[in-house]
């Protein structure tokens, strides 16, 4: 009987030993093989990508970090799914693998600070030429496509500006020039888009955010194809990248309830949004939240949904009263990451003039000096409250 993915989701794991409805955290470095015949044949097992319920050393991971893969695996619809100590752990064993001296990498504009960073000043270390895209126009990711551009990495929406692409368009003109293709798809998860479906070689997402949703735990989750299969698994194998059982065991627990999750965070985010349009002081709210938003069309025609995450756009020459509007926030934190039961608000700098400032400065910003972006993430608490707070703290902006 096929079973909706809400429903898959729930699924208890069958712990037969434990007789728990959760999987064992099985925390190993050996694994025990009762003969070498057993220990040969298991490992031939794994080279052939077979279905396998533990593994032959702890250095790729647990019967627990298996759990997890199958999971995302489901969630995905992917040839295998590789799993990381962090998020940004999987942006790097994604580039790592693929990009060899001599190759360009064309890289969205709008990409996580950090990505950037990989992507131009990590690359470039071992000859690989970064070129950055203006994410709203198809023309210039078309125009920048040389016969060395090994691949496209493309983050939507974009980091902090919320830009949505046609990736379909993306995929199309990849597959003909024989490009490969990675999508950061944190904040949609694999619940409202599913990137390998839609033809991307690479499904990437942090698993710190929305999968484990709890604010405890750090992760990556690199869903991939058959055609890169290989070559990522030769790296990882090789560089040590992994998750541990801990953090597994928590991103596990946590996914059971992102879809109850999200539908509440994207419900709560609506209320919050009814207020903020409502408000002079915002100037615009980055989010597909009504048809005449920007990039509303290409969200629609992607996504079954929309999450938590968003930014506002805040006009005053007074950057300081946007601070003291941050810091007044009682029921949102300030600090990075996102996707968990909290609100947060962070003001982001991201028209840094600083030429190799990439984890702020991008090369196409179409907002003006005193615009600030201040980007919000709403959780899980009563919007009513989240309300009161934001009306009381946006009276000291001037
Ligand atoms: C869109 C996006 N991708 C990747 C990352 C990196 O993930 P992690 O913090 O788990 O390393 C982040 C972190 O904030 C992010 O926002």
């Amino acid at each position: 009987m096929k079973k909706s993915i809400k429903t898959f989701l729930k699924h208890p794991t069958k712990d037969f030993s434990n007789r728990s409805a959760n999987p064992p955290v099985t925390r190993a470095s050996t694994i025990l093989f009762d003969t070498m015949q057993e220990l040969y044949e298991h490992e031939k097992k794994i080279k052939k990508h077979k279905k396998i319920s533990h593994y032959s050393y702890g250095r790729y991971g647990s019967s627990t970090t298996i759990e997890l893969e199958n999971i995302l695996k489901e969630l995905e619809q992917a040839f295998h799914v590789f799993l990381t100590g962090t998020g940004f752990g999987g942006v790097a064993l994604a580039v790592m693998s693929l990009c060899r001296p001599g190759d360009e990498i064309l890289v969205s504009d709008n990409v996580y600070g950090p990505t950037k960073e990989i992507c131009e000043k990590l690359l470039k270390e071992f000859y690989v030429k970064a070129k950055f895209y203006n994410p709203d126009s198809f023309e210039d990711l078309k125009k920048k496509v040389s016969n060395k551009t090994k691949m496209i990495l493309v983050e939507n929406p974009g980091s902090n500006t919320f830009e949505f692409q046609d990736l379909s368009k993306i995929v199309e003109l990849a597959k003909k020039r024989n490009i490969l293709t990675f999508l950061d798809n944190t904040w949609g998860t694999p619940l409202y888009l599913k990137p390998l479906k839609l033809g991307f070689d690479m499904s990437f997402s942090s698993a710190t955010k929305y999968f484990s949703g709890h604010s405890d735990a750090m992760g990556g989750s690199l869903a991939v194809n058959k055609k890169v299969f290989d070559k990522i698994m030769f790296f990882y194998k090789l560089s040590g990248y992994r998750m541990s059982a801990d953090e597994a065991y928590l991103i596990i627990r946590g996914l059971r309830t992102l879809d109850t999750r999200l539908d509440q965070h994207y419900k709560n985010t609506k209320q919050v949004i009814d207020f903020l349009k409502k408000q002079k002081k915002v100037k615009e709210i980055l989010y597909p939240y009504k048809p005449s938003s920007k990039n509303y069309k290409l969200w629609k025609k992607y996504y079954a949904g929309a999450t938590g995450l968003l930014s506002i756009v805040i006009k005053s020459k007074k950057k300081a009263s946007v601070i003291k509007f941050v810091n007044s926030l009682k029921l949102f934190g300030i600090g990075y990451s996102w996707g968990g039961f909290e609100s947060l608000a962070i003001l982001q700098e991201l028209s840094s003039s600083k030429k190799d400032d990439y984890i702020q400065g991008r090369q196409y910003y179409r907002f003006a000096k005193d615009e600030h972006i201040v980007r919000l993430h709403i959780g899980l608490e009563d919007p009513k409250d989240l309300i009161n707070d934001l009306k009381h703290c946006l009276r000291y902006i001037k």
